[in-house]
């Protein structure tokens, strides 16, 4: 990590608390999950932002969609005593790791985020009422991509509702499309059944996932949630298992798959590629979901250098880079997201971004913007780990709806 050399020795043998380095020629390390063509470009822009204003930048880039060997790696780090100064941490996570007093007060930058930040996201950034963390963006979960050629082939449209989705799913496959490109990870299973499960209405999403209400979770509706699922696991074609998420969505952006269920930084792929929206691909909400909004919110917490509370001058440039308007918007184009600050302009944005930012207005007021459970937005990583078991296994396997819900409500008591 840092420049923990002899002075930091000496303070520590001596137990004085070294001041934290002032100076321009700060180097940040930056522990996050994102490889991918897209990713890769948008955390570059901060990368390039920081230098441009003097600090060095150390990457630990953790392969893995969805940021599970990312967490692993961190907690590695951390334990070894060579936490990064910023890593990528969301959610109810932030908080778990600010109860341990590693985490770096911000407040210094953070004047007119309250102002700019959609209330419930300003207060994930907080931990007894001071900022520990920083948002960069808002993705949309209940996304499904759909290649535009390939449907044209087929005389299809954007299905909005189950049936629809099925008959489009079997045009595909009778034209030798892949009818859903998919990759058997944990978390890509979690992107369907999460977004099947919302499909349910954002009500019935609220109730089983967020309050994890047992009669929700064990009633016929989620057997429905299973049995469509089930279906939808049989679209997915051979040598789907283990298949990074980027590659799936190669597949759709070639071709040789129809359809993927995954978040919107399925679209900075389609942008890296130069594949356009509306003329490539298409972004419809998946079916049943066009009233509501799974939400996932990336941000960077920042870890106590040499255990001085507040943030060195490199994390607080950091933040507040990440925070600018500018970068706000020039992130969000690579990433596929939309600025998460409020009244940023759009107008550089494309259609699916637009559609992203009307609905996410409009689904705030109309209390459809619920928290993906699988993207760490709402319970803790136990409960999360517990239900993502019970899902996967329900998908690799020959279990039946019903065994299905019963290993799920099992799964939701799991704190
Ligand atoms: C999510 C993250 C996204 C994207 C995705 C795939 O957890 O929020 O920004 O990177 O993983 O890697």
């Amino acid at each position: 990590m840092k420049k923990c050399g002899l002075a930091a020795a000496i303070a520590a043998i001596f137990g004085m608390v070294a001041p934290p380095a002032a100076d321009a020629a700060e180097s940040v390390s930056v522990l996050h999950w994102w490889t991918s063509g897209g990713e890769s470009k948008a955390v570059r822009v901060l990368k390039d932002d920081m230098e441009k204003q003097g600090y060095g930048w150390k990457d630990f880039a953790v392969a893995g969609g969805g940021g599970a060997a990312a967490m692993t790696a961190l907690k590695t780090q951390v334990i070894s005593g060579n936490a990064p100064s910023a890593a990528q941490i969301k959610g109810p996570l932030i908080q778990d790791w600010a109860s341990q007093s590693v985490l770096a007060n911000i407040d210094k930058v953070a004047a007119d985020w309250k102002a700019n930040l959609p209330p419930t996201l300003d207060t994930q950034m907080k931990a007894d009422g001071h900022y520990v963390g920083v948002p960069f963006s808002i993705h949309r979960i209940n996304w499904l991509w759909i290649n535009k050629a390939d449907l044209d082939k087929v005389g299809g449209k954007p299905p909005t509702t189950w049936p629809e989705f099925f008959a489009l799913a079997d045009k595909f496959r009778a034209a030798g499309i892949t009818p859903v490109a998919h990759g058997g990870q944990p978390w890509q299973d979690m992107t369907i059944w999460e977004t099947v499960v919302l499909s349910q209405g954002a009500d019935f999403y609220r109730k089983a996932l967020v309050d994890l209400d047992q009669q929700t979770l064990t009633s016929p509706q989620m057997v429905q949630v299973f049995d469509i699922v089930r279906r939808i696991h049989g679209y997915l074609g051979s040598g789907y298992q283990a298949r990074d998420w980027n590659v799936a969505t190669g597949m759709v952006l070639s071709g040789s798959g129809g359809m993927q269920f995954m978040g919107d930084w399925a679209k900075g792929e389609f942008a890296n590629a130069n594949k356009k929206a509306d003329v490539d691909y298409i972004c419809a909400p998946a079916p049943g979901t066009s009233n509501a909004y799974t939400y996932s919110v990336d941000s960077f917490v920042f870890f106590q250098e040499r255990g001085a509370k507040d943030a060195t001058p490199g994390q607080l440039a950091m933040a507040k880079t990440i925070m600018s308007v500018d970068f706000q918007q020039d992130f969000s184009l690579y990433k596929g997201s939309i600025p998460v600050r409020l009244n940023v302009p759009m107008d550089k944005f494309d259609t699916c971004a637009k559609k992203s930012y009307a609905d996410e207005i409009a689904t705030i007021k109309s209390s459809g913007f619920v928290p993906s459970l699988e993207f760490g937005m709402v319970q803790s990583a136990a409960t999360e780990g517990a239900i993502t078991d019970a899902v996967t296994k329900f998908m690799n396997s020959n279990e039946d709806s019903a065994q299905g819900v019963k290993a799920l409500a099992a799964a939701a008591k799991v704190r």
